[in-house]
């Protein structure tokens, strides 16, 4: 069974923006197969800074055109991520130096973070971009 599974129901009508997603969901579940599969945690480590880097370098497109569009819940939004980011670092560094192990817990709480976020947030902006073209 695949951990995050992208549906059209994820869709915010913008191509670009769900393949970021499409990929933030692939790495996710390269994080959870880590876990599941007790991989070395060097590796772990790899899933995890890779999962931080895409999550910056997407929250970045989103926010480039919420900004470049004038949406209204820009700074709700942004403030989203950066506290989701932050969340990922701390979890990062707590593993690295032996202060916390990747659990269930971890694992859902990174998923259940991105389901919700697509669904109630990231949703808000669909009919903007939509209007302003955004491909
Ligand atoms: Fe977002």
């Amino acid at each position: 069974m695949v951990f995050m599974e992208w549906t059209e129901n994820f869709s915010v009508k913008v191509p670009s923006i769900d393949e970021q997603h499409k990929k933030l969901f692939g790495l996710i579940n390269d994080f959870y197969s880590g876990f599941n599969e007790k991989s070395t945690k060097e590796r772990m480590m790899e899933l995890i800074r890779g999962l931080k880097d895409y999550a910056l370098y997407h929250f970045s497109t989103e926010e480039k055109y919420m900004e470049m569009y004038n949406f209204p819940g820009y700074k709700n939004h942004k403030k989203e991520h950066e506290i989701f980011i932050e969340k990922i670092a701390d979890i990062s560094e707590r593993y690295e130096s032996g202060r916390l192990v990747v659990s269930l817990e971890i694992t859902n709480f990174i998923k259940n973070w991105l389901t919700n976020h697509v669904l109630g947030t990231d949703k808000k902006y669909s009919q903007l971009f939509v209007e302003k073209g955004v491909k």
